[in-house]
C-alpha cells in the first residue's frame, strides 16, 4: 500500500481527547492545591487532599499516554509564524510536557517524604519514591509550589497564544485542537 508521507493537518482524536481531559484535570488540581491548603483541619480538608493527590497521579498516567503517543505519531506543523515564534512554540509544549510530569512526580515525592503513602482512589497503594523525612519534605514541598506555578503561568501564555492566533492571526490553531476528525480525513 502507497504510504502517506503529508504532513497531517490536525491533531489524532486521541490528541485532542488527551490534550482536553488533561488540560480540565490540571485546572481541577490548581483549583484544589490553592483552596485546601486554606482550610481548617477537618475531614473535608483530608478529603480534599486525597482527591488533589488522585487528579494529580491521573494527569501523570494521562501525560506519560500522551508523551508516548507524541512519540509515535506526527504533529500537524504550526501555523505560518516567524522562525522565532516557532521556536517560542516548540519550546513551551516542550515545557508543557516536562511540568505535566514533573509536577505530580513532585506532590509525591513530598507526599512520601511527610511520611504518607499515596493510595490511588483510596485502593491502589502505590510504591514509595523516597522514605520519610523532614528537611528533604521541606525541599520537596517548595519543588512542588514553585513547578505548579511555573505550569500556571505557562498555561495562561499557552492560554492567549491559542486565543491571538484564533482571534487576531485567525489561522487554525485553535480550530485543530478543537477538530474532532480520523486522521488523514481532509480539512
Ligand atoms: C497536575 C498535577 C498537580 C498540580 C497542578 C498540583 C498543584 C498544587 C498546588 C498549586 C498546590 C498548592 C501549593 C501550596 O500552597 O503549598 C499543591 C499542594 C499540594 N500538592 Fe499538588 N499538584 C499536583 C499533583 C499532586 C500530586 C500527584 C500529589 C501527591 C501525590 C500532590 C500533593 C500535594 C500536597 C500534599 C499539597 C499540599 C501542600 C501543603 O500542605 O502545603 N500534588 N499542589
Ligand atoms: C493545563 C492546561 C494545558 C496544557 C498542559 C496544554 C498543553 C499543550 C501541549 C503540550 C500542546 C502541544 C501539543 C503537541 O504538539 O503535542 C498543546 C497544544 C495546544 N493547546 Fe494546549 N494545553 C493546555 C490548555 C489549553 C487551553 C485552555 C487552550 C485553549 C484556549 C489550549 C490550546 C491549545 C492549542 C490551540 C494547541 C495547538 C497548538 C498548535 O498546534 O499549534 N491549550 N497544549
Amino acid at each position: 500500500m502507497e504510504q502517506n508521507t503529508n504532513p497531517p493537518q490536525h491533531y489524532t482524536r486521541t490528541a485532542v481527547a488527551l490534550h482536553w481531559l488533561i488540560a480540565a484535570l490540571v485546572f481541577a488540581a490548581v483549583f484544589m492545591g490553592w483552596t485546601m491548603t486554606e482550610m481548617a483541619i477537618s475531614p473535608a480538608r483530608l478529603k480534599t487532599y486525597n482527591y488533589h493527590k488522585w487528579v494529580g497521579v491521573t494527569v501523570l498516567a494521562l501525560a506519560l499516554l500522551r508523551l508516548v503517543w507524541r512519540l509515535t505519531h506526527r504533529a500537524p506543523p504550526l501555523e505560518k509564524m516567524p522562525r522565532w515564534q516557532q521556536l517560542v512554540a516548540h519550546a513551551g509544549h516542550g515545557l508543557l510536557y516536562v511540568l505535566m510530569l514533573a509536577v505530580p512526580v513532585s506532590g509525591w515525592i513530598y507526599s512520601n517524604a511527610t511520611g504518607y503513602r499515596v493510595v490511588y482512589l483510596g485502593k491502589l497503594p502505590l510504591p514509595d519514591l523516597v522514605g520519610r523525612d523532614k528537611a528533604l519534605a521541606e525541599r520537596w514541598h517548595e519543588v512542588h509550589e514553585v513547578l505548579a506555578t511555573v505550569l500556571v503561568v505557562l498555561v495562561a501564555l499557552h492560554v492567549l497564544a491559542a486565543l491571538q492566533h484564533h482571534f487576531l492571526h485567525k489561522d487554525n490553531t485553535l480550530r485543530r485542537m478543537l477538530a474532532w476528525r480520523r486522521q488523514g480525513t481532509p480539512r
